[in-house]
């Protein structure tokens, strides 16, 4: 049993809905450093307001907004919130509550509103371009609902790490890569980090692989050869080595009928599945 924060107090005494999932213990984790540097929230799902209460007591420097498509949240702005009526998957909706919040973007974004996958996916493509640089995108209860069996924001979100490790083909030198502008998918160019949680995914934006403060710099960024040199040991494998490894297994394996490819070296398999296909054209 972890001990109780500051963040776990104020939510026991406010008691939103999201507690019974324990979820504070990881917005600790994820905001605890940051109480008072951050400047402005958005939380999609608002209902009683009782989380938002927990935000702006928990964040004494931000400015806590809510969204929300029950028009009875309106009745929020009578206490100090500012709450936009309209469906967050909407860009219109969006625009209009920027305009409305006098802000373009937010240091946190939390998505608990419609709980649907395409709702989440479709959320996340309009709210993310609105999270500030260094910001943080939070999908809460995110579960594999078989009644949704259509589209699996699981699936969605997981593949963006697969994106963010991306490697183009024909680089031989993944450790100094500068940049993948061009090559992938511009959410991924934008995603720093994700943590998967039981039903909750902390998504963290910044310049992908640009945010490296040592990528640039040759003192530093040539530093596992050094040591593998010094150890005396041989260089560690780059991709093309893993290409000749992967062409030499398959090769193998179609002789001997089976595949020879370890896991942890197979491209993930995307296709084949037509969750993963409709999750994929939808943008993620
Ligand atoms: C679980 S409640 C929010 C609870 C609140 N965050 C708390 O912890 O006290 C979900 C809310 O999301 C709203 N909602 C559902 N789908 C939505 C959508 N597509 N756009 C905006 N709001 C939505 C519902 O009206 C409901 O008030």
């Amino acid at each position: 049993m972890t001990e109780k924060t500051d963040l776990d107090h104020i939510a026991e005494r406010i008691r939103p809905t999201k507690i019974t999932h324990d979820y504070f213990r990881y917005y600790w984790i994820h905001f605890g450093n940051r109480r008072h540097t951050v400047r402005s929230l958005l939380e999609i799902g608002v209902q009683s307001g009782r989380s938002l209460k927990v935000w702006r007591e928990f964040f004494p420097n931000a400015t806590i907004c809510g969204l929300d498509y029950d028009p009875g949240c309106a009745r929020l702005n009578a206490d100090g919130f500012a709450v936009e009526i309209g469906d967050s998957r909407n860009p219109a909706v969006a625009r209009a509550a920027l305009e409305r919040f006098g802000r373009t973007s937010f240091d946190i974004i939390i998505d608990d509103g419609a709980h649907h996958p395409q709702a989440q996916i479709g959320t996340f493509r309009t709210w993310f371009p609105h999270l500030a640089e260094g910001g943080v995108y939070v999908v809460e209860d995110v579960a594999q609902f078989s009644r949704y069996d259509r589209v699996d924001a699981l699936d969605a979100f997981s593949e963006l790490i697969y994106g963010i490790n991306h490697v183009p083909d024909g680089s031989t030198d993944w450790h100094a890569l500068t940049t993948l502008e061009g090559v992938a998918n511009p959410f991924v160019r934008q995603i720093v980090g994700i943590s998967f949680y039981r039903y909750l995914i902390f998504i963290e934006k910044g310049r992908n692989p640009e945010d490296n403060r040592y990528l640039a710099d040759p003192a530093f960024n040539r530093l596992d050869l050094e040591a593998q040199r010094e150890a005396g040991g041989t260089a560690p494998p780059t991709p093309s080595d893993w290409r000749g490894w992967r062409n030499l297994s398959a090769h193998l394996g179609r002789r001997l009928g089976s595949s020879f490819i370890p896991r942890d070296i197979r491209r993930p398999r995307l296709g084949g599945s037509l969750l993963r296909a409709v999750a994929r054209r939808l943008g993620l």
